[in-house]
Formats: structure tokens, C-alpha cells, sequence
């Protein structure tokens, strides 16, 4: 029997680097996804394809408590959800090269000037997870926020290291009876376009 506690990660102490792949007893590419919110995503991703183990991270204690629990709830052995604040985690916690699919739907717009600094894409925070995904990994992103979007795009199609390719080719999006993450449905029922790039992390194991 899966319980909550079997499901949440605890943030791990300074300066120590994780293996990921600990926490789970099979083996499989590792994925990971920022900002998993209700976990609806994460919930689809991980109960379709059991030869993937997934870690989502969530600040919001509210929404990690519930994805937790929906997690739980469906006896899932190969996901995992960690309340703390990924841009840290993925800076100070990864091993190089362990993630091979990047999910990151709907970051925090922050829409007032002054609190952009406070968005997840920097310049930083672009860089420590090109270094955290495996080469031939995968990045995948989608907002509503045409601004953010744009800003967001220019970034990380100037990244040396990752080539834009096609989101559908990539074979990482759910099947047709998936109706988008919450914010996604919320947006796209307001009349917002979704906004979806894709990349590869170019790059061999020797790198
Ligand atoms: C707009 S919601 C999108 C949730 C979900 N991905 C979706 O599409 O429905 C953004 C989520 O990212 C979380 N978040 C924002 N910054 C974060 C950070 N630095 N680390 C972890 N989670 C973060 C927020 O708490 C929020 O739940």
C-alpha cells in the first residue's frame, strides 16, 4: 500500500547532490517537472508510462499536499513530489546530466515590471538545467502569457546547447483524451493561446 509519505521527497540538505533514481526501486529515465501544481500532468505522465520515474516539484504547500495525495491515491511507484523551490533544487541538488525530460507548464508570470526577477526563466536558472539534463534530454515548455512566452523563447533559443525541435515529433505529449494542466484548461477557456516550444540538449555522455 502506497501512502502520502511514500510519494513526498524531502528537500535534501545543503550542499548534498541527490541520485534521483535512489528513490525508486526500478530503474528508467528520469523526468522531472517544475511547478507540477494539482499534479494533473504528472499524474497522466507517470500512470501511462511505468518504465519512467518522475520527480515533481511544487512551492506551494497546498497544491504539493494534493498532488501527493492524488498520487498516492492512484498506488504510483514511480513518481515522487518535493515542496521546495526547484530554481535552488535544480541549482545545488542535481547531478549533471540526470534528467531526461524537463516539463515546465505555465511558470508564474509575474506580470508587474518589478516582479519579473521573480519569473523562473533567468539566465541562471536556463543554465543550471541545461547542465542538469542528459544530452539528447529534452525540454519542454508552455505558457499562456504571450510576454512571458516571448521572453522566455528568445532565452532559451539562444542557448548554444539546446535546438529547437517539434513539440509533437518529440513523443512526450499525452494522448488525445488529455485535456491540458489546469492552467492550461483555465487559459485556453479564457481565449488565451497556449504558447509550446520544445528542445533538445545537444551533446554525448563524454561531454
Ligand atoms: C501557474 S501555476 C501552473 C501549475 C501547473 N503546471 C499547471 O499548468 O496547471 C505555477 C506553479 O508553479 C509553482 N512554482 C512557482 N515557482 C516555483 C519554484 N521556484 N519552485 C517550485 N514551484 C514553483 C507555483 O506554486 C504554482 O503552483
Amino acid at each position: 500500500m502506497i501512502s502520502i509519505e511514500d510519494i513526498t521527497a524531502d528537500p535534501p540538505g545543503e550542499g548534498v547532490v541527490v541520485d534521483p533514481m535512489a528513490w525508486f526501486a526500478s530503474r528508467g529515465p528520469f523526468e522531472l517537472e517544475i511547478g507540477c501544481g494539482k499534479g494533473g500532468f504528472l499524474l497522466s505522465r507517470a500512470k501511462d508510462n511505468p518504465d519512467i520515474r518522475m520527480l515533481g516539484i511544487e512551492w506551494a504547500n497546498k497544491y504539493y499536499r494534493y498532488a501527493a495525495d492524488r498520487m498516492a491515491r492512484w498506488q504510483l511507484t514511480n513518481v515522487r513530489v518535493m515542496r521546495t523551490d526547484a530554481t535552488h533544487f535544480v541549482a545545488n541538488h542535481l547531478p549533471p546530466g540526470c534528467v531526461s525530460v524537463l516539463h515546465v507548464y505555465h511558470p508564474d508570470p509575474w506580470p508587474k515590471k518589478r516582479h519579473h526577477k521573480r519569473r523562473l526563466f533567468q539566465p541562471r536558472f536556463v543554465a543550471d538545467a541545461i547542465r542538469a539534463l542528459a544530452p539528447g534530454g529534452k525540454w519542454l515548455f508552455q505558457s499562456d502569457h504571450d510576454e512571458y512566452f516571448a521572453e522566455a523563447y528568445a532565452l532559451l533559443s539562444a542557448q548554444a546547447e539546446l535546438t529547437e525541435t517539434d513539440w509533437d515529433a518529440l513523443g512526450v505529449a499525452p494522448g488525445p483524451e488529455w485535456q491540458g494542466t489546469n492552467f492550461e484548461i483555465k487559459f485556453a477557456r479564457a481565449g488565451s493561446s497556449i504558447h509550446r516550444a520544445a528542445y533538445i540538449r545537444q551533446g554525448t555522455d563524454s561531454d
